[in-house]
């Protein structure tokens, strides 16, 4: 995952922007660089490969400027070559940026019609060119930024410096994190406190849509209409420890907030931005002649494996059979010959999910798995281990994992997809374009979470809440209901609205809260027709849908409004309200939300 550094500093800041990105290599990457202010003009050193790279072509052209922004570069758009690596500029402009401008394609060709010459393949000197072009217009640097964030579209963070401007850097956090620090005369940026902690401990995280003017002397930050903000100066502990919680008071905070980050680069890692197709790596199997794809997981994971079933049922016209590891180890399973079998876990270490894989491969399975750590036993155990790119997860109770894993899987849907041709390459470009849109949709749900802090005083009050839903939205209700329990300890259960009559509408009166998982898509309607029926008893109907409140047609006790989205990427978006409810539910509650009773993150044992 790409890093950025930024220092004003009082003396030459190339050691330090080198430094501070090597405290970023966890997070991954394949080539890096660094810019400064050199006498009034921008210059730059980049290389492909590690850092030492950049080190030694430091140490035969050094730079002596004393402001300079630095990147790690974790290849999107464009393969990870010195020519596409950050810093991009021109010669009055310099960024470096984390995540994607969904847009880059339609800004590059108006860029390009006003004489504006790219350089390489990335999204990000489309950033590079349109401030440019503001200042050509005459606009100050602050104006010209201010004017250029209105046209990006997509979840990013940014580092910009200018030329002829020693004392002036900009920043903007839009769905990827930004952190400010502080120093004696010195001021610094970096997409965590843990780059900046050889630097300072006093840290300001920019929210969501906030953009800053840095200098020395101090910073000005600005909310996302542009309205000066005060933002609170935290005493960072990154120091000590290499995962902190930022400005979060929980880790399932921080990490329900990193998802447009942490799904960014997870989808990165299986599309090709530029063409806009899915570039899923070779399973070792010829995904056209599978008659079946087999899934198993525990937990949340097997939450996700089971909308991959709708996906590739639907999408790709296979049949998958799924059930929870404890089972499927010991069913005796008939598996068919040379089929794909796939195993989904955020440890990598999940003794059922473990046994049943070997089960599997014993049988002759190709096995595949999504885990995010790469160096699990089930990942060393398949034949191809695909990593989901969340970042460590502390929390307990799975979110940036679990909407990870589900990126991984929309593209091995589309994969599947298109080797046996049941969708055409335009579907599969649409597909893809709405996966590409959900880290900012996300982004707009979670930069408000004051509707989820008042349902939440309600939901704590229940001692049973059922989350109800249809297609995907199933096992939504299912993963909803299921991190509500684990943290509030509220009894919670998911079932697909269509069951609500053979048995759980019996226990609906006026003091059960029902969650309604309800996007509008083709099985809207029938799901409006299950809420009715709680209605009718009373039921208090909380709905997450993108339909207005008003057009229901039945009373509301709560209505949380969603964006309209593709109906193939509507789980990825409706997990984050669940989270949040859950979330701010047990933080009523007063819980240990990151680490609950009886619970443990990685299960070992049967
Ligand atoms: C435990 C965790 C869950 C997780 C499940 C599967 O129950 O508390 O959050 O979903 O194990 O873990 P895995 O590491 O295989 O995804």
């Amino acid at each position: 995952m790409c890093g950025i550094v930024g220092i004003l500093g009082k003396s030459a800041v190339a050691t330090n922007l080198v430094d501070a990105l090597r405290r970023l290599e966890y997070r991954g990457y394949d080539s890096a660089g660094i810019a400064t202010v050199e006498h009034g003009a921008l210059e730059r050193r980049r290389a492909e490969g590690k850092l030492r790279n950049l080190e030694s072509r430091l140490l035969s052209e050094p730079l002596a400027g004393r402001t300079g922004i630095g990147h790690t570069r974790w290849a999107t758009h464009g393969r990870p070559t010195e020519r596409n690596a950050h810093p991009h500029m021109t010669a009055n402009v310099s960024v470096v940026h984390n995540g994607i401008i969904e847009n880059f394609r339609e800004l590059r060709l108006a860029l390009e019609a006003k004489g504006h010459r790219f350089e390489t393949e990335t999204d990000t000197e489309a950033v590079v060119h349109l401030i440019t072009d503001e200042m050509k217009r005459g606009l100050s640097p602050i104006d010209a930024v201010r004017e250029a964030l209105t046209h990006l579209q997509g979840a990013f963070a940014l580092g910009i410096i200018f030329a002829g401007n020693d004392d002036l850097m900009i920043a903007a956090r839009q769905g990827s994190p930004l952190a400010i620090g502080y120093g004696s005369g010195e001021m610094y940026l970096g997409s965590d406190a843990i780059a900046l902690a050889p630097f300072t401990d006093a840290i300001t995280y920019l929210e969501e849509g906030d953009w800053a003017v840095l200098r020395r002397a101090g910073v000005e930050i600005f909310d996302r209409s542009n309205a000066r903000v005060e933002r609170p100066v935290i005493k960072s502990v990154a120091s000590s420890l290499l995962v902190d919680k930022g400005n979060h008071r929980h880790f399932m905070a921080k990490e329900i907030h990193e998802q447009p980050e942490v799904i960014s680069h997870t989808l990165a890692n299986y599309i090709d931005m530029v063409e806009g197709r899915v570039n899923f790596p070779d399973l070792g199997i010829d995904l056209a002649k599978i008659n079946r794809v087999t899934i198993s997981a525990c937990g949340t994971a097997y939450y996700a494996g089971l909308v991959a079933k709708y996906w590739i049922e639907r999408t790709a016209r296979v049949a998958v059979e799924i059930d929870v590891a404890s089972e499927m180890r010991y069913r005796e399973t008939p598996l068919p010959q040379d089929g794909l079998a796939v195993f989904v876990s955020q440890s990598g270490e999940t003794a059922d999910t473990l046994a049943t894989l070997r089960y599997c491969k014993v049988n002759g399975q190709r096995i595949a798995s999504i885990v995010n750590v790469r160096t699990s036993t089930i990942a060393r155990e398949s034949h191809a281990a695909l990593p989901t790119l969340a970042g460590p997860e502390i929390g307990v109770a799975s979110t940036k994992a679990f909407t990870c894993q589900l990126s991984v899987l929309a593209c091995l849907a589309i994969a599947i997809a298109r080797a046996r041709a049941t969708i055409t390459p335009q579907q599969e470009m649409e597909l893809v374009a709405a996966l590409m849109e959900i880290p900012r949709h996300i982004s707009s749900i979670i930069r408000n979470e004051q509707p989820f802090i008042d349902i939440a005083q309600e939901l704590s009050k229940a001692t049973d809440v059922l989350y109800l839903g249809r297609g995907t939205s199933f096992p939504i209700a299912l993963e909803g209901a299921l991190k509500l329990k684990e943290i509030s300890y509220i009894h919670a259960e998911g079932y697909a609205a269509g069951e609500l009559k053979h048995g759980p509408i019996a226990l609906i009166d006026e003091r059960v809260p029902v969650i309604v998982v309800a996007p509008q898509d083709d099985l809207f309607e029938k799901t409006l027709s299950n809420m009715q029926e709680v209605a009718a008893r009373g039921g208090q109907i909380i709905l997450i849908s993108d339909a207005p409140a008003d057009s229901v047609g039945c009373k509301l006790a709560a209505h949380i409004q969603m964006p309209t989205v593709s109906a193939f990427t509507t789980p990825l978006l409706y997990a984050v309200p669940t989270q949040l409810l859950a979330y701010h539910t047990a933080v009523v509650m007063g819980t240990d939300v990151d680490q609950p009773r009886n619970l443990a993150k990685s299960v070992t044992v049967e």
